[in-house]
């Protein structure tokens, strides 16, 4: 049966961003935060490297603000730059309020281990060894689970968002959003005063990812069907070294084996980032990302090397025990062996356009985390900026809805879902088919390097896709795989029409057709009335 539930505020994602934020407001308001799957199942969990933030007497705010602009392509909000980095000492005193054991160092005045990541001038990433996101989200989860006016529910799939405007009154608010529960097969409706999107990024849409399976961009997909205008969806991060090995499944090698001197080398030992930048391996993520995948296409290799081996066993043991593992696990000692490697879709730094209060176009709805575009991250993230921004903005939007918060009651009369014109799909193969096709050719034809002709045939593919899927959607009964291959193949027909919108090389968007960067920077904005995807 399809039930109603009322909240005071919906957070709808359970990672890094959702849970700070859901934290701040518990104390008075009642808050429901949801996952599509397990609570620790998002990017947030995965997060190796650290947090970055000034916290060392010898950095200066300054310098973060410029690693930032200058990673950015000068694309970044400075404005959205300096708040975040003023902020990030704060949000970093609250994680350890919280609990997180962050990594210490009784010879570093801080008296944690700072460690330095790509397009860093300083040491200024704090972190858990590298496991950092687990360390993080699971110390949330326990502060959550201990908190009373929390409820944390799980394998419950937000299918869209509910506003006055669909519903045909007057007004521009969202009122709440329809949620499939995966444990009855039921779509329930979720009223609130106000709702969250916390769903983190669309890195799933690529073929070769480092993000979990529930980066499929659904955030991003029901905010524009709700009306929200998105920016900069042409700038996929792809991180330049993950696992190069059949059974590794998305492992990341993080960053900060480079930031502790790890080198990039070719399969016959020698080095090459010289090539390409001054900053070698500490070169920003698009750029030793492009040196890459330009060394495998013009030898013809599968991947390229990363070695750390001269550190020594107990440094490498002791500084990086999660990939020392796992890749142990494989047959790679990377105490004496260099680390197979290849870039791969890593961070969504577009995402729905907010303000900071983490404010959408649409009254009542907030997006943080990956999800939202705030400005920050320009074209291209700096590295550990990203669950920077979670903290930052998961605070600043719990600050503006509890100082803005209204005693009324919700009244609005809100349809059950309509299940009575579909029936069981008899053809499941067509999600399993057009998923796999949609990832494919977004590697093959809107990857690392972009041109014209590569980006017009993926718009034809996916404006087929995206029909055929429309009418499946229309005709039989929703499934969580379904849901997320509707909202994935909208965010590839968004990401498309980004990148053919930016007529120049900028950041993580290069095409050979326009391979310079024009003088006046300029974001891609999209409004959804302007297309009739949906
Ligand atoms: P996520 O943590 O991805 O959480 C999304 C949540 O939304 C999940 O709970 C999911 O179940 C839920 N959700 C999604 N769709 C729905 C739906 N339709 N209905 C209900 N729930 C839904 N950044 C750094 O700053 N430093 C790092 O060291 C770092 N390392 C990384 C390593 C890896 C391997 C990866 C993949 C990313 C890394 N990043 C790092 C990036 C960073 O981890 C993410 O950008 C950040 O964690 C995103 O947090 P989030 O809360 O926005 O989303
Ligand atoms: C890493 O550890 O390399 C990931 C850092 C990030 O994505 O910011």
């Amino acid at each position: 049966m399809q039930q109603d539930f009322t909240y005071d505020v919906l957070i709808i994602g359970s990672g890094a961003a959702g849970l700070s934020l859901g934290l701040q407001l518990a104390t008075n308001r009642r808050v429901a935060i949801l996952s599509k799957g397990e609570l620790n199942a998002g990017a947030s969990a995965k997060a190796q490297g650290g947090i970055a933030a000034v916290l060392d007497h010898k950095d200066q705010l300054q310098n973060h603000i410029q690693d930032t602009l200058i990673s950015g392509a000068n694309l970044g909000n400075p404005e959205a730059i300096q708040f975040t980095v003023e902020q990030a000492k704060k949000s970093i005193d609250w994680l350890i309020e919280q609990r997180v054991p962050f990594t210490q160092d009784p010879n570093d005045a801080t008296g944690y281990h700072l460690t330095k990541e790509g397009g860093h001038s300083h040491r200024r990433i704090i972190h858990a060894e590298d496991r950092t996101g687990l360390a993080v989200t699971s110390t949330l989860l326990e502060r959550a689970q201990e908190a009373e006016n929390l409820d944390l529910l799980s394998h419950q799939v937000a299918i869209d968002l509910i506003t006055d405007t669909k519903l045909g009154l007057p007004g521009s608010r969202c009122l709440g959003a329809y949620v499939l529960d995966q444990t009855t097969g039921h779509v329930n409706t979720y009223q609130a005063k106000a709702i969250i999107l916390a769903t983190g990024g669309a890195s799933k849409v690529y073929l070769y990812t480092s993000n979990p399976d529930g980066s499929s961009g659904d955030g991003i997909a029901m905010a524009w069907r709700a009306g929200c205008r998105v920016a900069n969806m042409e700038f996929n991060q792809f991180h330049p070294t993950c696992l190069y090995h059949p059974q590794a499944k998305s492992f990341l090698i993080s960053e900060a084996i480079r930031g502790e001197g790890g080198k990039l080398i070719l399969a016959n030992g020698e080095a090459f980032m010289q090539h390409f930048d001054e900053r070698l391996e500490l070169a920003p993520r698009d750029i030793v990302a492009r040196a890459i995948d330009h060394e495998m296409k013009r030898l013809g290799d599968d991947c390229v090397y990363l070695d750390i081996s001269h550190r020594g066993r107990e440094f490498v043991q002791s500084h990086f025990p999660t990939i020392y593992q796992r890749c142990l696990d494989l047959g790679i000692d990377i105490a004496t062996d260099p680390i197979p490697v290849v870039p791969a879709a890593h961070y969504t730094c577009g995402g729905v356009i907010t303000d900071q209060n983490g404010m959408t176009d649409i009254n009542g709805l907030y997006a943080i985390g990956e999800t939202a575009f705030t400005g920050l991250h320009g074209a291209n993230r700096l590295a550990s900026n990203s669950l920077l921004e979670c903290f930052v903005y998961g605070h600043a939007a719990a600050h503006h809805i509890e100082s803005h918060w209204q005693e009324a009651e919700l009244d609005a009369h809100i349809p059950d879902w309509d299940e009575s014109q579909v029936t069981n799909s008899d053809e499941d193969v067509i999600i399993s088919h057009n998923w796999d096709e949609l990832r494919r050719f977004m590697w093959d034809y809107v990857g690392i390097v972009r041109t014209d002709k590569r980006l017009t045939r993926a718009q034809h593919r996916v404006e087929l896709l995206l029909s055929e899927i429309n009418e499946f959607y229309s005709n039989y009964r929703i499934s969580a795989d379904l849901i997320e291959l509707r909202n994935l193949a909208l965010v590839a027909s968004i990401i498309i029409h980004s990148a053919q919108k930016r007529k120049e090389s900028r950041g993580l968007h290069y095409t050979l057709d326009y391979p310079n960067t024009q003088t006046l920077a300029r974001n891609t904005i999209l409004t959804p009335s302007n297309f009739d995807w949906n």
